[in-house]
């Protein structure tokens, strides 16, 4: 058995901030394997969602009091901090949504409406959530452009040699994420970005399932447009951040239309907000916000690159561990992969496996993990997919091995 870290690194440390993890299930201690669904929240998120609605609970930008004010700051304040954490330039470019898909979504009817028509290409990877491929084809539907899978290998690589070889000056936007949600991947994101840039595309990233791993420089990277979803950051479910280049969240078009988002209304015409608040009809999820704050506030106190070795130590672990299992075969293989542990067993179900887990404390997800593309091109319904963050431990790996060994003895 492994227990080793990195020097300085303490695992029940960082637990004993996560206090759902602290819990019997079906009479078992919880391990909780299903990061990349949503992750835990530590209790400085929880405790500044009860301060918020406890003490300055209030409409923003629109009141005449106190509260307004405090509510507003700290809404406005939680945006900054989104800003600094992936070096955005500026807050106005920090557009609240209520999560990765809705960021998509945004973009696809915004600057695809103002930006697609009939000929244009859409390239998407063959590896994408349904979220990152849906949004497209509607957009497609309306417009006439195309919407064309870049492949991938049988390891869960994107073939970079295809991917340059589609590239043209038909392809107009390419979307892909950071880390594939199903298989683990690490895609090439800065030279994916280039070779994109270099045919004048613009390229929005999916961070979804990338930015709870390492730090995210928005600037570095290069990306025009950049997503995540709060929950999957330790923060709370029904917020998320879409990133943009400024020139081109100028250029866009509202997306929905409501209070905030306006300037000045007329039946003679109507003029818009500036950035961000031109994206952001309808009264926000101040709570949200100022959650996801706290989850960055927890992150940034943290020693980022020991988690991310920590995570690591435990993919490798478990990937140790599934090859002396007999006839469980790992989905999605690739070089370079975060913290993700896809696999199927022969001669069962990965639904089945999921709930004989679940008997013993162990959650996972199973299924198709809304990416049922790359499902099809393994030939396979789904997977059972175990899914690591920082505070999971060497032995919760162990009690996952153990609990499959009992599984396959029931099932097989
Ligand atoms: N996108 C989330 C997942 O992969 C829900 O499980």
């Amino acid at each position: 058995m492994k227990s080793t870290d990195q020097a300085g690194f303490d695992v029940e440390k960082v637990r004993a901030d996560f206090p759902i993890l602290n819990q019997q299930i079906n009479g078992h201690p919880l391990v909780y394997l299903d990061n990349a669904a949503t992750t835990q929240k530590p209790q400085a998120v929880i405790d500044a969602i009860v301060h918020y609605y406890t003490h300055d609970n209030s409409n923003v930008h629109r009141g005449a009091h106190t509260l307004s004010d405090r509510a507003t700051a700290r809404f406005e304040s939680a945006r900054k901090t989104v800003a600094d954490f992936i070096n955005a330039k500026s807050t106005g470019q920090i557009i609240w949504t209520r999560g990765a898909s809705e960021s998509i979504n945004l973009v696809a009817a915004s600057w695809g409406s103002a930006n697609l028509e009939a000929g244009d290409r859409i390239l998407v990877s063959a590896l994408e959530h349904h979220s990152n491929i849906v949004p497209w084809q509607m957009i497609a539907d309306k417009t006439g452009a195309t919407v064309v899978a870049v492949p991938v290998d049988a390891t869960g690589t994107i073939d970079m040699a295809a991917f340059s070889t589609l590239l043209d000056t038909r392809v107009k936007l390419v979307a892909f994420n950071q880390v594939s949600n199903a298989l683990g991947t690490i895609n090439p994101v800065e030279e994916m970005i280039r070779l994109a840039h270099a045919v004048g595309a613009k390229v929005l990233v999916d961070g979804a399932q990338a930015i709870a791993h390492w730090p995210v420089d928005v600037q570095a990277m290069n990306c025009d447009f950049y997503v995540f979803s709060g929950h999957k950051l330790f923060g709370p479910t029904g917020i998320g951040v879409l990133y943009g280049r400024r020139e081109l969240l100028e250029q866009m078009p509202p997306y929905q239309g409501g209070g905030e988002m306006i300037e000045t209304v007329s039946f003679d015409g109507t003029t818009y907000n500036q950035l961000p608040y031109k994206f952001e009809a309808g009264t926000p999820d101040i709570a949200g916000a100022i959650g996801l704050a706290a989850a960055i506030d927890y992150l940034n106190s943290q020693d980022r690159a020991a988690l991310s070795a920590h995570e690591d130590a435990l993919l490798a672990y478990a990937t140790q561990k599934a090859a002396t299992v007999p006839g469980l075969k790992i989905v999605g293989t690739a070089a370079c992969k975060a913290a993700v542990l896809g696999f199927v067993i022969e001669g069962t179900h990965p639904s089945d496996i999921g709930m004989l887990l679940d008997q013993q404390g162990i959650a996972v997800r199973t299924g198709h993990h809304c990416a049922q593309p790359i499902m099809q091109q393994y030939g396979i319904p789904g997977t059972v997919r175990a899914s690591f963050s920082f505070y999971n431990t060497f032995d919760d790996i162990d009690r996952l091995f153990v609990a499959l060994e009992k599984v396959r003895q029931m099932l097989l």
